[in-house]
């Protein structure tokens, strides 16, 4: 049985250390005690320190957004995943679509980022999906399994069991469509196929996949008691305590 995990994904918007103390603070009462399901925050970097300070002595967890695959150097404005972990962080997004996009991340740089964080102690939520363009030429498939493979390349199985998994269509995110869950859940299950050609079976039925992309708390019950759905990447709503909760809160 996978555990559910539900991250809050809060891109470039609440960070300063104020508006990022009101929001945890608020998710804190909320959801703090929860045992059942994993809870993550991943504010901007500045935030970071103020949002572990926050969620303290609850069962929330903190994560950044990104990191730089090296533990010190001259590497100006980029930030090591020692860093993190000195504030409290324990978990890291890696290779978000907006990160592909803009950043022009590949599927090399992506996989240098999860091992470098996995061999510091952080747990990556690894992300993928095909853009809109991909989906109409029926490549959806063939997208995931190259983000799948590339990201997780020369990896080895126990290592590849501890990476979560995101898949966000990028056409999904930000948009207010989603993906039918029935769809999404083929994707998932496509996803665990690629995992057990590459890895084992058994690997592949610990790994954690994310949905992500336009999750609100009228669809997330529909998407997370999919049987291959193990979680949320949440955006735009996690950036509304009651609207965050009301994801996290859903019940099975
Ligand atoms: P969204 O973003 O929930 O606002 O669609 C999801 C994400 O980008 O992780």
């Amino acid at each position: 049985m996978r555990r559910k995990i539900i991250a809050g994904n809060w891109k470039m918007y609440c960070g300063t250390p104020q508006e990022a103390a009101d929001l945890a603070g608020q998710l804190a009462k909320q959801v703090g005690s929860l045992t059942d399901r994993d809870v993550i925050l991943c504010p901007p970097f500045t935030a970071l320190a103020a949002t572990v300070q926050a969620v303290k002595g609850t069962n929330i967890a903190v994560g950044a957004q990104n990191m730089y695959p090296e533990s010190k150097g001259a590497f100006t404005g980029e930030i090591a995943p020692e860093f993190l972990l000195s504030l409290g962080c324990t978990y890291v997004i890696i290779g978000h679509s907006e990160r592909r996009t803009y950043f022009k991340e590949t599927n090399e740089f992506i996989n240098k980022k999860v091992k470098c964080a996995l061999a510091a102690g952080l747990n990556p939520i690894m992300c993928l999906g095909e853009t809109l363009e991909e989906r109409q030429a029926n490549k959806i498939n063939d997208v995931v399994k190259d983000h799948v493979q590339g990201g997780l390349a020369g990896m080895s199985a126990a290592e590849a069991a501890k990476v979560v998994l995101a898949y966000e269509p990028v056409w999904a995110i930000g948009t207010g469509l989603t993906a039918e869950p029935k769809d999404a859940e083929a994707v998932h299950q496509f996803i665990r196929q690629v995992l057990t050609d590459m890895f084992d079976k058994a690997t592949a039925e610990v790994i954690r996949i994310q949905y992500g992309g336009s999750v609100k708390p009228d669809n997330a019950k529909t998407l997370l008691t999919m049987p291959n759905i193990d979680g949320a990447l949440v955006g735009g709503a996690s950036l509304k305590a009651d609207s965050f909760t009301g994801i996290i809160k859903y019940e099975g």
